[in-house]
């Protein structure tokens, strides 16, 4: 049970973390508005070049959003936990600790990490509190990726366990700053039932605060990187210069250019700051036209200083791979649906499934189709694949995720090259449907 609640206070608290004086060389919040927080950045504990090492503990850990004293899980003290930063082929080490009353994995979302390391609980058993495990893999590409449990999910991401993983690519074009945004709907935690959908109004926190102020510079270039670690909810914004998705850069910047971010997606924006401050603010996306998941709200707040004319767009690497073409032939269908609490896949819930395999370097085509009344974002573990069609409709150029939303009635077909092996689940990324049966695996190699 989530164990939290005190009353709401009013107004909103300004007494969040505060980043280190001097830090950005920038005035903090105007009065009004709390100061924006940038997560804590994770120590490379390993002076080796190419090896980057971190220490993570998941340990209680109480604190507040938005007026609410939160009774939740935190991994080293930092909701969001702390960012892991590395380049393209390093090896990244982290030595997990858990300090929670319940067992615990990290799943790894967004990478292609040997099976043991996919942080799973389908074949080895997760780490049991008091206990220790080492996740040790390559960095094969670049993105904005995340870690969260992967053991209660739902439950434990809710309390607060997730961060962000960014790999580096030496090689693309610096901005003078980058802004990481987290996202998160703190009132799924209201709910008794943590597996549930939480029945308030969404209210987005960013890094941990409700409404921040974020100051910068007018004539600066900035690379956001934007999570949404919600458990259920959808961000909808408008009009944005869209830069990069789940797996990294786009093949090239689309302006404007409105980005969808279901639960467990990513996206990158670039921000070229002119001498007027701006608003980021998310629509109240629907349900194909029905029901509204939340409200339209401010996410954030940006005041410039020292205005200045905004500077010219970055050269992003455009890269002229063109979309791959759809072979037409399916090699696995799944087919989603449900209601209430029983959520299935192929009318299986989630551990009774029938396992579909694919031999080891296969290329295939797997078609996911909707037949509920809601929306499911579909997540595969161990792979990225290529968005072929989304309701018959082919995207207009090379879409690379590991996380595709899959509207109501709709099919989205998906190409990927099995090339790891393992037992790699596939499931809705709105955790209370994975929790309440929407998952499956595939099978890669014998
Ligand atoms: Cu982000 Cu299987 O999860
Ligand atoms: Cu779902």
């Amino acid at each position: 049970m989530i164990a939290l609640l005190a009353c709401r206070q009013d107004p909103v608290p300004r007494d969040g973390p505060v980043p280190p004086e001097g830090e950005s060389g920038l005035d903090t919040a105007a009065p009004g508005r709390p100061a924006f927080v940038a997560p804590a950045e994770a120590e490379d504990l390993d002076p080796a070049a190419g090896v980057v090492r971190v220490a993570l503990t998941a340990a209680p850990h109480a604190y507040t959003v938005g007026g609410l004293a939160v009774d939740g899980w935190a991994y080293d003290a930092g909701v969001p936990g702390p960012t892991l930063r590395a380049d393209v082929g390093d090896r990244l080490v982290v030595e997990l600790t858990n300090a929670l009353p319940d067992p615990t994995t990290i799943h790894w979302h967004g990478l292609s990490v040997p099976y043991a390391m996919d942080g799973v609980t389908w074949r080895a058993d997760p780490v049991p509190p008091g206990g220790t495990f080492t996740y040790d893999f390559v960095l094969t590409r670049p993105g904005t990726f995340w870690y969260h449990p992967h053991f209660d999910a739902d439950g434990q991401l809710d309390r607060g366990l997730y961060g962000m993983l960014i790999v580096e690519d030496p090689d693309e074009p610096a901005t003078d700053r980058e802004v990481l945004l987290v996202l998160d709907d703190w009132t799924e935690s209201l709910g008794d039932d943590p597996h549930g959908l939480a029945p308030f109004p969404a209210t987005w926190a960013v890094n941990g605060v409700v409404g921040p102020e974020l100051v910068l510079r007018g004539g600066e270039t900035v690379r956001v990187r934007i999570l949404n670690a919600s458990n259920t909810r959808y961000l909808d914004l408008r009009g944005m210069r869209w830069i990069g998705g789940d797996q990294g850069l786009l093949p090239a910047p689309v302006e404007p250019a409105d980005v969808l971010l279901a639960p467990g997606d990513r996206a990158e924006l670039e921000w070229l700051v002119g001498a007027e401050g701006f608003t980021l603010r998310t629509e109240a996306y629907t349900l194909d036209g029905g029901v509204a998941l939340g409200e339209a709200q401010e996410l954030l707040t940006v005041a410039v200083q020292d205005g200045a004319p905004a500077p010219p767009p970055i050269a992003w690497p455009v890269d002229p791979t063109p979309p791959a073409s759809d072979p037409g032939a399916t090699d696995i269908t799944w087919v989603f649906s449900g209601e209430g609490d029983a959520w299935l896949i192929d009318g299986e819930k989630y551990p009774d499934v029938t396992i579909e395999t694919l031999a080891l370097g296969q290329e295939a085509v797997i078609e996911v189709r909707n037949l509920s009344a809601t929306e499911h974002p579909f997540h595969l573990h161990g792979h990225a694949f290529e968005v072929l069609s989304a309701g018959g409709v082919a995207p207009g150029w090379r879409r690379v995720e590991d996380t595709v939303n899959v509207r109501i009635r709709e099919a989205v077909r998906l190409k990927l090259v099995a090339d790891n092996p393992g037992d790699w689940m596939a499931h809705c990324h709105v955790l209370p449907h994975a929790h309440d049966g929407m998952m499956t695996v595939l099978r890669v190699g014998p």
